[in-house]
């Protein structure tokens, strides 16, 4: 990655000329993202296992993107892309990894395999992913952001492996961050935390289906939940979006390490 300075301001082609590879693309926050890096001019990889999502997301995108189907949790899967895309850029430059799986029970009611199902798409896939983009990223630097969430900060009760999977995404990034930071090489690796965004990560949760049974619509849904906690709110995808484009540019070069809460003061 250039180090020369490309501002935000104006919000065009501030990633001319740089490859990224985006998972969770097919929906919610990966979809926005893998947006907002193409319109800021990126060649984005839009990984996702939901072929036909990712298929669709790429289509509305352009010429800037290209589709690919990988299980985060499939270290050959991972394999195969980076084939394809080093052949085809040589090095990459932006990753940003947005898979990722909920589920809700009391922690008494968890399942095993529930627990392992969690943590595989959510720490295993983010390990996997940014250990292969660090081989793929040139010593003359990079941006890695995994999306953690504020339920890694603030307990969630009835959310024990998301929780959990979520605080890991942090320190493992911190980690990552420290150790290209100790050899001076300027790869830098950061979380995104959001609050509750509007995505169909919720619809996998029965509270929320019975919330939408109860109120007609996924929008009744998130007001309701509003409404208990007065003074938060849902954020759209685009919003998250935003904070990961500052992430992966230039404006933020000396940002390593940061775990960037986006939650309206849900944490507070
Ligand atoms: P979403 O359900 O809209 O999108 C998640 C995407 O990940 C889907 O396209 C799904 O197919 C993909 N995915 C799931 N398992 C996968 C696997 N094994 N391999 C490849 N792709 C896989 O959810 P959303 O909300 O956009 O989630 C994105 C990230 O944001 C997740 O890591 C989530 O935990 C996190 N997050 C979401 C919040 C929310 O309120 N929606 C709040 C805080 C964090």
């Amino acid at each position: 990655m250039s180090t020369s300075a490309r501002s935000l301001e104006g919000r065009i082609g501030i990633l001319e000329g740089r490859s990224a590879l985006v998972t969770g693309a097919a929906s919610g926050i990966g979809a926005a993202a893998a947006r907002l890096l193409a319109e800021q001019g990126a060649v984005v990889w839009c990984a996702d296992r939901d072929e036909e999502g990712t298929q669709k997301i790429a289509e509305e995108i352009g010429e800037s993107a290209v589709p690919c189907r990988l299980d985060v949790t499939v270290e050959a899967d991972w394999e195969s892309v980076f084939e394809r895309l080093i052949s085809a850029h040589g090095h990459l430059d932006i990753a940003v990894h947005a898979a990722g799986i909920a589920f809700a029970a009391a922690t008494v009611n968890t399942p095993f395999a529930e627990w392992r199902r969690v943590m595989a798409v959510n720490l295993d896939g983010v390990f996997l992913g940014t250990r292969h983009a660090l081989r793929a990223m040139p010593e003359t630097g990079g941006a890695i952001v995994n999306v953690s969430s504020a339920a890694g900060f603030k307990a969630s009760a009835g959310a024990c492996a998301y929780s959990a999977s979520k605080a890991a995404v942090c320190m493992f990034s911190r980690t990552v961050a420290k150790e290209y930071r100790d050899r001076g090489v300027p790869i830098r690796v950061n979380t995104v935390c959001p609050g509750g965004v509007k995505t169909p990560l919720w619809s996998s949760m029965p509270f929320f289906q019975d919330l939408v049974k109860k109120t007609g619509s996924d929008e009744g849904a998130y007001k309701a939940l509003e409404a208990q906690d007065p003074g938060t709110r849902f954020a759209e995808p685009e919003e998250i979006a935003r904070a990961i484009l500052y992430l992966v540019s230039d404006d933020a070069r000396f940002v390593t390490g940061h775990d960037l809460v986006i939650d309206g003061g849900f944490i507070l």
